[in-house]
């Protein structure tokens, strides 16, 4: 067990402990894991402030190395000291002191009728109870021991004992990646996802807007190639590209996507609005057009021509059949509003990836190959505009949630097994899920319901203010790495407790090394340093991670078969 640091010296449970350091300060930083047993209670914490204090204010002014040796050893820790400030987030049960109570309590939580494991803080450790730094099993027994479905995502900063998160939980419901740009979200991202592969918790769908994820990738801060996630896994990952023909990368990917105009609907264009720069009077035109063609109407649409004219009987040019204007006079809808809207869509038509009629069923392609227990990364390749980005995932997406709806209802209805999991990654979430179109998109829907159809989100973005605050409270495990901006910080905390105390600690983590666990999902915030995605990682991703260090008797048993 670790050596005490300190011994508590008063606070609450609104202010945080206040521990008496006996040890100095710089072996102790913002934000390490420590830990205070008291009576049957082992409290788990994190140090949220140091604070340099005196008994007598004369000491502190005074330069002390002016001082014999001893009176300034003497003065330094007692006269002059420094107090953490904890900030409490759990505690466990250890059961009664007296021996035999506490035989018949181990009985009882055995049976499961009492209640162990960690708990919110209810109560104070007593005066003077002794504080040390958290040691791995500590670490463990908070955030999970190796095994099965468990993913280490980094390490306790100062000690360096493994925290894990567990990645069955994690899918079962919506989660985030942040940070300021360059703090190493899509590496983070790649470890996450890695993990889910590895650990078969759930399909993964991710929409890769700028080619990161699928192939290797050059690491230009260290000019070094990182590999993919179809180098990791092989088949396992098929990559979709948009359009026939299409390269990503310079790789032809595993299969083409092609959307048909049968697949737009008005919900999407509403949704395209903005990047199509469309205006209300553009919904009355559609109205009209879905009125007047219904599910071809975008077929009908673009078959009419624009400003084609005749000569009527008195000489004067006017609209001809077959024109837009033409429609949109006998529709009595406004010519200029019905022209600006066909002018606007013939820049989706105009996508090469956007066909009357395609090849194959697009949704059907990417639910086959989930279904077979593979994962997509959908490429966008050249194609990695904001019109793209929206328009693609949008349509999907929805016709993959309706789908999955469709199969949960089904084997609820036929008592048959429930559809795998999905989770769908999304880049630059505050492009899909800002405030005005959370309530419309389909990534809105789907945070909200958490798990119901068996499909979640992992929403990465450097702009999490940008995201809809319900969603982001819907977020149940947040990773987050450096952030400079209040409103990014303010909204990564959304919905959370302890937020002054993790305000700080946000704001000073190391960029590209150290990020912040938080979130309901996670039984507490932590910083951490993050996981390097480097050979070692690679490898135990492959399987053949190097053989275990055996620490124990208990390892080498293990491996004896005699465990
Ligand atoms: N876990 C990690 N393992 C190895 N290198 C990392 C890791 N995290 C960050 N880095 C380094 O930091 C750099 C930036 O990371 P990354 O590209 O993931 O940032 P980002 O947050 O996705 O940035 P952007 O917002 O611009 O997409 C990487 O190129 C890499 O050198
Ligand atoms: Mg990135």
């Amino acid at each position: 067990m670790e050596q005490s640091i300190g011994y508590i010296v008063g606070g609450g449970l609104r202010e945080g402990f206040k521990v008496r350091l006996t040890v100095p300060a710089h072996e102790v930083q913002e934000g390490s894991f420590v830990v205070c047993d008291s009576g049957r209670w082992r409290f788990f914490g994190l140090v949220t402030n140091l604070q340099l204090g005196a008994t007598d204010p004369r000491f502190a002014d005074e330069q002390s190395d002016r001082l014999a040796p001893a009176v300034r050893s003497a003065l330094l820790g007692r006269t002059l000291f420094t107090t953490l400030e904890v900030y409490a987030t759990l505690m466990l049960d250890l059961g009664p002191e007296d021996d035999s109570e506490f035989l018949d309590w181990q009985e009882r939580v055995e049976k499961g009728l009492e209640q162990s494991g960690p708990k919110p803080v209810k109560t104070v450790p007593s005066h003077h109870s002794p504080v040390r730094l958290a040691d791995e099993g500590d670490v463990a027994e908070i955030f999970g021991k190796a095994g099965k479905g468990m993913l280490a995502l980094g390490e306790t900063i100062e000690q360096g004992h493994p925290v894990r998160i567990d990645l069955g939980k994690l899918v079962k419901r919506s989660s985030g990646i942040f940070g300021a740009t360059g703090t190493g979200k899509s590496f983070l991202t790649r470890i996450v996802l890695a993990g889910m592969m590895k650990e078969d918790v759930a399909g993964a769908l991710v929409f890769d807007m700028h080619n990161e994820y699928a192939y290797d990738d050059l690491d230009s801060d260290n000019d070094i190639t990182v590999l993919g996630l179809k180098s990791l896994f092989g088949s396992k990952v098929q990559v979709a590209g948009l359009g026939a023909g299409a390269r990503v990368r310079g790789n032809s990917p595993d299969f083409t996507l092609e959307i048909g105009y049968k697949d737009f609907t008005s919900e999407d264009l509403a949704l395209l609005a903005s990047a199509l720069k469309l205006t209300d009077v553009a919904s009355v035109v559609l109205s009209g057009l879905i009125r007047a063609f219904g599910s071809d109407w975008l077929k009908e649409y673009m078959a009419l021509t624009p400003g084609l004219t005749e000569e009527n009987d008195k000489g004067k040019m006017v609209p001809a059949p077959g024109s837009v204007e033409y429609w949109a006079r006998e529709q009595n809808i406004n010519e200029i509003a019905a022209r600006t809207l066909h002018g606007r869509l013939q820049q989706l038509t105009d996508r090469p990836y956007v066909v009357e009629k395609p090849a194959g069923d697009a949704v059907a392609a990417i639910v086959n190959q989930l279904e077979n227990g593979r994962h997509v990364i959908l490429s966008f390749g050249e194609h990695d505009n904001d019109l793209d980005y929206l328009l693609v995932s949008n349509i999907l997406t929805r016709r993959i949630r309706n789908q999955w709806v469709e199969m949960t209802d089904a084997a609820k209805t036929n008592r048959t097994p429930n559809p795998k999991p999905i989770v769908i990654a999304i880049e630059e979430a505050h492009k899909l899920l800002s405030p005005h179109l959370a309530s419309q998109t389909a990534f809105g829907t789907i945070a909200r319901e958490l798990r119901k159809y068996f499909v979640t989100l992992l929403v990465v973005d450097q702009r999490p203010s940008g995201i809809d605050d319900e969603i982001m409270s819907q977020l149940g495990t947040r990773i987050t790495g450096w952030l400079g901006d209040e409103d990014d910080i303010r909204a990564v905390l959304t919905g959370l407790a302890g937020r002054d105390q993790l305000r700080g600690m946000l704001a000073r983590l190391q960029e590209k090394q150290e990020v912040l666990l938080l979130g309901w999902g996670v039984k507490m915030p932590i910083p951490i340093k993050s996981r390097r995605y480097d050979e070692e990682f690679y490898a135990e991703m492959k399987g053949n991670a190097k053989a275990k260090k055996l620490d124990s008797i208990d390892d080498i048993n293990d491996l004896l078969g005699l465990g």
